[in-house]
């Protein structure tokens, strides 16, 4: 058995990175600068987005998504139950209506052909109110976007994806981050790739620029150039904004983890193949699937536990899994589950009833570059032991 504790996550931060927060720290420009332009330069030309604007987390990316649509009280917003609580509150922070979709079984996304049944059918919101749909690309598998941006289309609804964990994936060859008209992406510690906090939303020049104005306090000029030689101290407030800028010293980091991106993938995929091939074999669980029209960006690995074939729920599989020194998460509690959404909305479990079922048997296992052969070794070795130790 393993000795120490493989943790879940642990990003790859390498000399590269070191040294250019070293240097932002003695140029003595630490927040909004010259490395921020580069960094969005740069990223909005990898994902082949017109525009990107670097931020200082994927909440903040979606919520001033959501502002820069102009999205707020009496509107609605179409979304998962299985998701990160952020990509709901930012609805319910603009004073809209999160309207939850239950999901498609193999996936875990926001199933397209429910999203119409709940436009259509509008009950309890009038299909007015719907104003935008907000996909979310689970584990790094792109939603089915096609049906997706045709209802869009004929219902007239803005698209705001959430790619926290979608850098960089695929559909039909187009990169998530150029289909909607927003996507927002994390680059939280556990992302695919890192800068502590933050985030990036990208879209067209028109949108990225007035999600600019909304993200540095709604002022109609780029703050950082007020105390350059090219600035001037008038400014104007044109809109109620956040301060949801992201610094050169966190911009720093993000230029060469972004470098390092492709690099990364590879070392991600292969660990996924050595999962694959072993837990395949195994009944006792489901591996992830990857559809033959995307490119999963595979920030994720989740097994699904059969659970009619096992003598252990979830949470004891985890807890064996701790015993073995492997660390785990789940994602995610669905939203319908938390208090704050049950007791404002009157969810009950089953109101996603595959949402509800999947979440009671889903594991995410450590899926990260910096693992080393053995450390997969270690993680086959012990989900192995496990399965084949309560079985039924
Ligand atoms: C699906 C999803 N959306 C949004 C976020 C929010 O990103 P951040 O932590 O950068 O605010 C996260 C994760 O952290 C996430 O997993």
């Amino acid at each position: 058995m393993r000795k120490d504790f493989l943790p879940f996550s642990s990003p790859l931060i390498g000399e590269e990175e070191i040294n250019e927060v070293v240097d932002t720290l003695r140029t003595g420009w630490i927040t909004t600068g010259p490395k921020v332009k580069r960094f969005e330069e740069e990223f909005a030309s990898y994902v082949g987005s017109p525009a990107a604007l670097a931020l200082n987390s994927g909440t903040a990316a979606l919520h001033v998504a959501l502002a820069t649509q102009g999205i707020g009280p009496g509107d609605a917003v179409i979304t998962t139950p299985m998701t990160f609580c952020s990509s709901v509150h930012v609805i319910e922070q603009v004073g809209a209506r999160p309207v939850l979709v239950d999901i498609e079984p193999d996936t875990l996304n926001i199933d397209p052909a429910k999203i119409e049944k709940m436009v259509k059918s509008a009950i309890r919101i009038p299909q007015s109110a719907i104003k935008a749909l907000l996909p979310v690309h689970l584990y790094g598998h792109p939603c089915d976007m096609d049906p997706i941006m045709a209802l869009a289309q004929k219902y007239n609804l803005r698209v705001i994806e959430d790619g926290a964990h979608a850098l960089p994936a695929k559909y039909k060859g187009n990169f998530i981050g150029t289909i909607g008209d927003l996507t927002a992406f994390s680059f939280y510690a556990t992302k695919n790739i890192t800068t502590g906090e933050g985030g990036m939303l990208t879209g067209i020049p028109e949108m990225i620029e007035k999600a600019r104005i909304w993200s540095l306090h709604g002022m109609s000029q780029d703050a950082w150039r007020r105390y350059s030689d090219e600035g001037s101290w008038y400014y104007e407030v044109i809109y109620p904004g956040f301060k949801y800028n992201m610094s050169d010293i966190q911009a720093s980091i993000g230029i060469h983890q972004l470098k390092r991106l492709s690099k990364f993938q590879v070392r991600r995929r292969e660990i996924v193949q050595r999962y694959n091939k072993t837990f395949s074999r195994l009944e006792e669980l489901e591996i992830p699937i990857e559809r033959p029209e995307v490119e999963h960006a595979w920030h994720l690995y989740i097994i699904r536990l059969k659970l009619d074939r096992l003598k252990v729920i979830r949470n004891q599989f985890i807890e064996e899994l701790k015993f073995r020194n492997i660390g785990t998460s789940v994602h995610f509690i669905p939203i319908h589950l938390h208090p704050y959404y049950q007791n404002k909305y009157g969810f009950k479990p089953d109101d996603f009833p595959i949402a509800y079922r999947e979440y009671q048997r889903i594991i995410s296992l450590p899926l990260y570059p910096k693992m080393t052969d053995q450390d997969v070794e270690d993680v086959i070795e012990a989900v192995t032991e496990i399965v084949r130790r309560f079985h039924l």
